[in-house]
């Protein structure tokens, strides 16, 4: 055994102490965007910091715990905060809880995000279906040695985000009149957002939105063999023209007012797997 399985293993055992269930979907929730898990029935909680192996959430908006419980009826298991590049976690820190929850049993992963919008169509509230991104982030997550019971040297990323949960998504979103883009994300290391001059230059090379997160993930998960579902929540637009500061407190505001319409999509989704 490698190391770094050594270390899954042990998280995977920690964790299965607590909660003897196999998850059918993991939930990564990002920046003011943690109130799914009220969602979450029958659920216990494992701080992070109790985890063997798990780093530790230090962003304002990330609560940092574990939830293990129901949705729909069906076992989940959810992070309430995630780790980013940027607050000096390694890419294999960033990623090692979606390995840990593989190792419990997901087949399916559902990600939201906080993101800056450069579609001029977007508005602050809207949501989008991540259905491609571009990684402009400095490191790679399996950059290394590839450890081949974990997946391939050479991953396919010709469809990270799986087409049936996209269309899912576009019926669900239609029967209950919520509008909904889809998208490139452009994943950004942070933490400074974009100048204008960035924002306009993410926006030729054909991203919709931009962030900090979301595409290690993405990598990591695609190399496990996991479906993926991602969905942004705009919360600023970079390209306007006007004078235009983007704060992380406006960006926490307008994650938590487009909450309950991501809430929706992600329970319907989960109780159609
Ligand atoms: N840029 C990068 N990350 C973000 C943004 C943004 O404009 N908004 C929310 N997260």
């Amino acid at each position: 055994m490698s190391e770094l399985t050594a270390r899954i293993t042990a998280a995977g055992e920690y964790i299965s102490k607590f909660w003897q269930h196999k998850p059918v979907a993991g939930i990564i929730l990002g920046s003011g965007l943690g109130n799914l898990t009220a969602e979450i029935e029958d659920s216990i909680e494992i701080p992070y910091s109790n985890i063997p192996h798990f780093p530790e959430s230090t962003v304002e908006g990330h609560s940092g715990k574990l939830i293990l419980g129901h949705m729909q009826r069906k076992p989940v298991v959810a992070m309430a905060g995630r780790f980013h590049f940027y607050e000096g976690f390694s890419m294999q820190q960033v990623t090692f809880p979606v390995r840990v929850m593989k190792a419990l049993g997901i087949h399916t992963l559902f990600i939201s995000n906080a993101a800056g919008g450069m579609n001029p169509s977007f508005q602050v509230g809207d949501l989008m279906i991540i259905r491609d991104h571009i990684n402009l982030q400095p490191e790679h997550p399996l950059r290394g040695k590839n450890e081949d019971s974990l997946g391939p040297r050479f991953p396919d990323m010709s469809e990270p985000y799986a087409k049936t949960l996209i269309e899912a998504a576009g019926k669900i979103a239609a029967a209950n009149n919520i509008s909904l883009h889809s998208g490139v994300y452009v994943g950004v290391q942070g933490p400074t957002f974009e100048t204008r001059a960035e924002y306009k230059y993410m926006h030729i090379i054909g991203g919709d939105a931009v962030g900090m997160s979301t595409v290690p993930e993405v990598i990591v998960a695609a190399h496990a063999g996991l479906k993926v579902f991602a969905m942004s929540v705009i919360t600023d637009i970079g390209i306007r023209e006007e004078e235009n500061v983007i704060t992380h407190e406006e960006v926490l505001a307008a994650a938590k007012a487009a909450e309950p319409k991501l809430t929706l999509i992600f329970s319907e989704l989960i109780r159609q797997l």
